[in-house]
Formats: structure tokens, sequence, C-alpha cells
């Protein structure tokens, strides 16, 4: 892309959320590869690397032997490193600050747009979240981080404290239900926002995938901050192909500009 396409396409960006008042920021794992932790589908991604079959809610309550694989997946992976937010991160949660995000709709289980600053109550996580594990025996709820340094994986699949129940962390698997209100707010604020943002998403996982649909069909803007193309690149207004890390920041810079603030914080 030319520089000024780039360019243009950033103060195109940044006109239409200058001029909105109700975004939804929907986000994928690419707005985290830049705070270390990889993506599903990029080349070397998670799915490069462990076999998808296996991170089914079927094969997780199977056997001890495949809830330790699922564990190990999520540990072993850097799903739950302790990452700390990038700037795309920060950008998002400036739109806050701005007045202007009605909410995150998040697939990413890192809780890194909370860890940034934006309000848990506006983060919509549909694929759940590692923050934390529940015994599926007594529903003994625990911090991931209070676990973490208890597990033994060597010694097979986490335990309940409590009561050796099994333990699963609070992801949804494939083939598990979404958190049912986490789904319904979120398919509401994409019918009943004026922006939608994608970033750093396939766009190709379901019901997820849905929300710039929903968003569209209501008639509201859609914009694209992605690495690579994506099927809906077509139906957006903006589309801008790069880091989100280094994009959205100078996004913001834009809005900040549009709105004749000078200098802010940068994000
Ligand atoms: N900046 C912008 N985009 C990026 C960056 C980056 N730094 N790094 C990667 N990307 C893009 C990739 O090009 C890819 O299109 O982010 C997208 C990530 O896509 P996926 O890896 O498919 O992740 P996601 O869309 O979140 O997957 C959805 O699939 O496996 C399930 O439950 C999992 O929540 C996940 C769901």
């Amino acid at each position: 892309m030319t520089d000024d396409g780039l360019n243009g396409r950033i103060e195109k960006l940044a006109a239409l959320i200058a001029g909105s008042s109700r975004i939804v920021v929907f986000t994928g794992a690419g707005v985290s590869t830049e705070s270390g932790i990889p993506d599903f589908r990029s080349p070397g991604g998670i799915w490069d690397r462990f076999d998808p079959e296996e991170f089914t809610i079927f094969r997780f309550l199977e056997s001890p032997g495949t809830r330790l694989k699922q564990w190990r997946l999520l540990i072993e992976s850097g799903l739950i490193a302790n990452a700390e937010p990038n700037r795309a991160h920060l950008a998002v949660a400036e739109l806050e600050r701005l007045g202007k995000l009605d909410c995150v709709i998040t697939q990413n289980i890192d809780n890194l747009h909370q860890k940034a600053g934006n309000a848990p109550d506006r983060v919509y996580e549909l694929h759940g979240t590692m923050n934390h594990a529940r015994c599926l025996g007594c529903r003994q709820r625990y911090a991931m981080d209070d676990l973490l340094p208890r597990l033994r994986l060597d010694e097979g699949a986490p335990l309940c404290p409590a009561c050796d129940g099994i333990l699963k962390p609070d992801v949804i698997f494939f083939g598990e239900q979404l958190p049912a209100e986490a789904l319904r707010q979120a398919v509401e604020r994409s019918r009943r926002c004026d922006l939608l943002i994608v970033v750093g998403s396939s766009l190709v996982v379901y019901p997820a995938a849905y929300m710039p649909v929903y968003a569209r069909e209501a008639g509201a803007a859609v914009a694209i901050v992605n690495l690579t193309a994506t099927d809906f690149d077509p139906q957006a207004d903006v589309v801008i192909h790069g880091k989100a890390g280094e994009i959205m920041p100078l996004v913001l810079e834009a809005v900040r500009r549009n709105l004749g603030m000078t200098g802010g914080t940068a994000a």
C-alpha cells in the first residue's frame, strides 16, 4: 500500500471515530501478538503447533490424559503468558477515555483490554477468560494467578484443591456454548453501534465473526485493522492492513487532531 494510501485510510478512520459516539471495538488474537501472545492462524500460530481437534469440550471431559494435553496447550502455547498490553490495547482504552467507546467485544482470553484500562464491564469476552478456573464438581472458582504456581502438570491434569474434582479454565472450548449474556450483549451492541472497528481477527470463527455483519446490517460503518486480508474486507468502509500496535496509535493521534486536542496521552 502506498504511503498516502495508508495516511489517507488512517485519516478516514479517524474521521469516522471523531464523528461517532457508540463505537464497538471487536478484537481477536492479532491485537495481542505484539504483546508476545501467539495468534492461532498466522504461520507458526497455535493451530500450526497444536491440533484444534484436541481442543474441544468433549476431549476435555473425555479423560485426564486429554485434559492434561489441553492444560499444557494453554500454558505452554504462551496463551497465558504474563503479558502486558501493547499500544493497540492502549489506543482502545483511550477511545473509552474519550467517551467514544460503547464496548470492546473480544475473542481473546488474555485480559489485556482490562489491563490496558478498559472498564471490565465494557469488555465482553465471547470465548471466556484464562483469568479464572472453576471446579466442575463443587463449582468453586479459583484465580489463575493463585492456581498456576500450584499446578504440577507432571503429576497429571489439575484437580480442585477443595474436592479433587475436574478443574476447567473459564475459556470456551470448541463445541461449548458461548457465555449467553456476553453473546447477547455483543449482538445487541453490534446492532446499536455507529461504528464497529475490527482489530486483529481473521473473522473465521462464528458466531463471534457475525458482529461486523450485524453492525453493517444496522447501517453502522465498519473498519478493519488487520495484518492480512479478511473475507469481510470488501464490505468494510475502511481497511488498513498493518500491525495494530503501529496503526492504532496513529489513528488515535489523528482523532485527537480531529477533536482539536493538542498532545494527549500517547497511546
Ligand atoms: N496486528 C494486526 N493484525 C494481526 C497482528 C498484528 N500485530 N498479528 C496477527 N494479526 C492478524 C492475523 O493476520 C490474523 O488475520 O490477526 C488475525 C488473527 O486471526 P486468528 O489467529 O484466526 O485469531 P482470531 O481471529 O482471534 O481467532 C478466533 O479462533 O481458534 C479460535 O478461540 C480461538 O478466539 C479464537 C478464534
